[in-house]
């Protein structure tokens, strides 16, 4: 099954058959909302929008764990996430997506894994993305008409405020990030501890404030780029589940506990 988790703009996906909004109970509590279910092109499909309809969830306060174990629950195999962000380059334009293949995460207030005390695992987030995944959502929205970057690091700060000017320098110059949004972490780490194909699209909507050009970023400036952005992004998801098959993966997501956890058998919760 493959399943999309929409960021910001997008709370629903277009021509599913038998589509339903489903209610999924989680041991983390309730995800951000019900969830849709459907077939697209034959594929078994899931939704999750990240903030819930009506956009109620803060990017700190969004269920992450529950929706992870909630998609698992009903099926998911593949997840792509799709969000808003911000750039930190000229040539990552609004209206852009970004294949993004890397994060730094900044995020200070989240529960970010499955794991703790009663069962200790660690598993490797060295290559975050599956990157089977990732190639066939980028041909997915080049087929959309969208102009695609492939590889792109992400910055996921914990909001819900933007970056200082000197926050958006230091992320650009010295941290070498290519683009900024709030959502993907701690999403990505827990997407791997639940052993699911993960990738993102950015969708550019704004320079942040580092662009001499560029006014400061504001929610005006990003809502007006976003209802663009989400008629492409609704336009991939279709071409995705077209051209899907079960996209190969390089990057082992399928395997990721098998040597992650460290609490013997004996004595796990
Ligand atoms: N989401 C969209 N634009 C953003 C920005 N500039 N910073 C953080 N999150 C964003």
């Amino acid at each position: 099954m493959l399943a999309v988790i929409g960021g910001s703009g997008i709370y629903d996906i277009d021509g599913l058959e038998e589509a339903q909004w489903q209610s999924v109970d989680t041991p983390w509590g309730a995800p951000s909302d019900q969830i849709l279910t459907g077939r697209l092109h034959g594929v078994a499909m899931a939704f999750l929008p990240r903030h819930g309809r009506g956009h109620v969830h803060s990017p700190t306060d969004v269920p992450y764990r529950a929706n992870i174990d909630a998609l698992k629950r009903l099926g998911a195999t593949h997840v792509l996430s799709i969000s808003a962000c911000g750039s930190f380059r000229d040539e990552m334009a609004p209206g852009h997506f970004v294949m993004v293949d890397q994060y730094i995460d900044r995020t200070v207030s989240r529960e970010s894994s499955f794991f703790g005390t009663g069962c200790v695992a660690h598993v490797s987030m060295a290559h975050p993305i599956c990157m089977g995944l990732s190639r066939a959502a980028g041909d997915a929205a080049r087929q959309a008409g969208v102009t695609v970057h492939e590889g792109g690091t992400y910055l996921v700060m914990e909001g819900p405020q933007f970056s200082t000017l000197a926050e958006s320098r230091m992320y650009r110059e010295v941290w070498g990030c290519d683009v900024i949004g709030m959502t993907n972490m701690p999403e990505a780490k827990l997407a791997r501890e639940a052993e699911l194909h993960y990738a993102t699209i950015a969708m550019v909507t704004d320079y942040d404030s580092w662009h001499p050009d560029h006014g400061d970023v504001d929610v005006a400036s990003i809502v007006a780029v976003l209802q663009g952005n989400a008629a492409h992004a609704r336009d991939t998801v279709a071409n995705l589940a077209r051209i899907f098959g079960g996209a190969g993966c390089p990057t082992g997501c399928e395997t990721a506990l098998d040597f992650a956890i460290m609490t013997a058998p004996g004595k796990r919760d």
